[in-house]
């Protein structure tokens, strides 16, 4: 029998997308590192010994390196200071061969709550390719050049390399952090489309979300966007990247004889979307999880990187 996963909605894959996007970024690299004598540089920061970070550090890093970008990566140990990271931060600011500064989020939880937005404060905003620093945001909101955080980024490559029209249609995003939500309902403004931002206080959800023709659900919540969310044949973008591992509830979720089993069996654990497989059948196209916005977002840093060494020069 066919998994509920693989019915009527097209897959909009973000391998493929993400693919293209590194081979736009080959030449590139190669004529900046001809003309500067040295590869873009991409500074990276892990504080503490967060597994999904360790993971997101790791693939982020290969990346790189695939591509002919310089990671240096330093770490730090989930009991070191605040003013150990920004003495870190201040010298990827300073150096001349670092391009682009990432300190991976979240940082250990001993450095205070607003221990992240005062790091992103510090980062040079000419070296920001996570377009976490204040500056950029205003000017993602201002529709001014600037270097926006990569997963929404990401979401709008993916969109306009498979023709899906954003301008006057109606888009919903579910979820209004900072890293995606609220850039992502920018970037969908500025190329005219109507956005409406839903969050957990919204009342009726399932109501306004049925409005969208483009459908934003970057919650973090496994399988919360049904069907009865869903205009048929809107397109539907699952941020969401839940590690699932208690096998009965990615059953119900999935049905019995859903390959995710198997996974779970191999490696200890699923990555679950925020979009319930139902979906499939009333969307008109749809990213799967996983393969669809994760591998976009390491693409649009490597981009971010590379336009930041270009701006330098
Ligand atoms: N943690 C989860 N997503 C991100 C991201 O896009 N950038 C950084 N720096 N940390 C993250």
């Amino acid at each position: 029998m066919e998994s509920t996963e693989t019915a009527a909605a097209r897959r909009l894959d973000g391998k493929v997308v993400a693919e293209a996007i590194r081979e736009s970024l080959k030449p590139r690299i190669a004529r900046f590192s001809a003309s500067a004598g040295r590869p873009p540089g991409l500074g990276i920061l892990l504080a503490g010994d967060d597994g999904g970070s360790e993971i997101y550090v790791r693939n982020k890093v290969r990346a790189c390196e695939a591509l002919g970008i310089r990671a240096d990566l330093q770490r730090l140990p989930a009991e070191a200071s605040l003013d150990e990271v920004m003495a870190i931060v201040a010298g990827f600011n300073a150096a001349d061969a670092v391009d682009g500064v990432l300190v991976q989020s979240p940082l250990p939880p001993g450095m205070g709550a607003d221990a992240e937005q005062q790091v992103f404060d510090a980062i040079d905003p000419a070296k920001d390719v996570d377009g976490f620093n204040p500056v950029n945001v205003g000017r993602l909101v201002q529709n001014r050049p600037a270097l926006a955080p990569g997963t929404p980024s990401g979401i709008i490559e993916l969109l306009e390399r498979n023709g899906i029209p954003i301008e006057g249609r109606r888009a919903v995003v579910i979820g209004r952090s900072d890293i995606v939500g609220k850039p992502m309902a920018a970037l969908l403004l500025h190329r005219h489309a109507t956005v409406t931002i839903c969050h957990s206080r919204t009342r009726d959800l399932p109501a306004v979300a049925s409005t969208a023709d483009i459908l934003v659900a970057a919650i973090g919540r496994p399988g919360f966007v049904t069907a009865d969310f869903v205009k048929p044949g809107a397109t539907v973008i699952d941020v969401g990247t839940s590690r699932m591992t208690d096998r009965d509830r990615v059953a119900a979720l999935f049905g019995r004889d859903s390959p995710r089993l198997e996974v779970i069996e191999r490696r200890g654990a699923t990555v679950v979307g925020d979009v319930h497989p139902g979906v499939a059948a009333v969307a008109g196209a749809l990213t799967p999880v996983p393969g669809g916005v994760g591998p976009l977002t390491i693409a649009m840093l490597l981009s971010n990187t590379v336009r930041a060494a270009e701006a330098r020069r």
